[in-house]
């Protein structure tokens, strides 16, 4: 496969995966965070099928898109662990993580993501919802929609 038809495969599986997300959580309390906001593509398919729902963004730099600017109280520029400590200390609660902090290089990515899991689990409501293309610890995996493939982005719900 190339890295082309890679990458269309994880776009769509982005898309149906976060579609997929919306409807499980719609009805439960709590705020969406996007882990990562880099061009902003992600948060703005985010706010776009839940737009009913405080999403907060974490990034150590601002590279979005100029439309996809998260609002000032919403966005948290910094260290990833340092601002989901901080989430937790403010009592913020979550029903969805979409978690994309990676760089592409898998080793690398499942380490990162494996080490910011205690760090999301205690922002989660029962019932809640992770949802990342790395691998997370301490939640149970459940399947995603039908239409993307088990390795391709996993599915956890607390
Ligand atoms: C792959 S990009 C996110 C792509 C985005 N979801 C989109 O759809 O455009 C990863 C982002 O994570 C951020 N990042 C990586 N590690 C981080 C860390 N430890 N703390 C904060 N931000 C981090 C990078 O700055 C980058 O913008």
């Amino acid at each position: 496969m190339s890295r082309l038809e890679s990458m269309r495969r994880r776009l769509t599986a982005q898309i149906d995966g976060i579609n997929w997300a919306a409807g499980q959580i719609e009805e439960l309390e709590g705020d969406v965070l996007e882990l990562g906001l880099g061009n902003g593509r992600t948060y703005d398919h985010l706010r776009e099928v839940l737009p009913g729902k405080r999403i907060w963004v974490i990034d150590r730099e601002m590279n979005a898109h100029p439309s996809c600017v998260p609002p000032a109280e919403n966005f948290l520029q910094g260290d990833a662990d340092r601002m989901l400590m901080q989430m937790a200390r403010s009592g913020t609660k979550l029903a969805l993580v979409h978690y994309e902090l990676g760089i592409g290089v898998a080793e690398k990515d499942a380490a990162k993501s494996r080490a910011m899991s205690p760090l999301i689990a205690p922002l989660m409501v029962p019932g809640g919802l992770v949802i990342s293309q790395d691998p997370l610890e301490g939640f149970e995996r459940i399947a995603g929609p039908e239409t993307v493939a088990a390795d391709r982005y996993l599915f956890y719900r607390v």
